[in-house]
């Protein structure tokens, strides 16, 4: 069984946690959609505020759904399109304050108000993109951003 309980007072602290929760949790598995799916559980479970959390994978140039939390999602994402189709495009973090006013956002679930896309890449490839939703517009800060490029870091090598 795996309990973590992360409980820090600052984002910082509870990036920090969260970084060496995962790194734990995915230090023995090979697989790469498991890592993935116990990734997104427990973002899922450590974050407040969320309403999606989870990966597209980069398959042959296009993003098709992997492991994650919340409600059934878009199978395909091309490159280019909506928000994480622009992360894949650009290689580029991308956060959202309001996906309604971000042109070409696809909505998958109508609640989402702000998205942070990180693109996972290993030696120059993309190979996934982290994707969090949340139904509280600029849900995402600064901080939040580099915890989970930290968090993409750890992910990159264990997919
Ligand atoms: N809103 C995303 C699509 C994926 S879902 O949010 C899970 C986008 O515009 O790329």
């Amino acid at each position: 069984m795996y309990d973590f309980r992360i409980d820090a007072a600052d984002k910082a602290e509870m990036y920090k946690d969260l970084g060496q929760a995962l790194q734990a949790l995915v230090a023995d598995e090979p697989d790469g959609i498991a890592n993935m799916a116990n990734a997104a559980a427990l973002i899922w479970e450590t974050l407040p505020d969320l309403n999606w959390a989870g990966f597209y994978r980069n398959v042959g140039g296009e993003l098709v759904l992997g492991p994650f939390q919340g409600r059934p999602a878009c199978f395909r994402i091309p490159f280019g399109k909506g928000v994480c189709g622009a992360a894949a495009a650009t290689g580029e973090v991308q956060r959202v304050d309001d996906v309604h006013a971000f042109a070409g956002h696809i909505a998958c679930d109508a609640d989402s108000v702000s998205e942070l896309v990180v693109p996972i890449m290993r030696d120059g490839e993309l190979l996934a993109v982290l994707d969090l939703d949340s139904p509280k517009p600029a849900r995402f800060s600064g901080e939040d951003e580099l915890g989970c490029v930290a968090l993409a870091e750890i992910i990159a090598k264990a997919i």
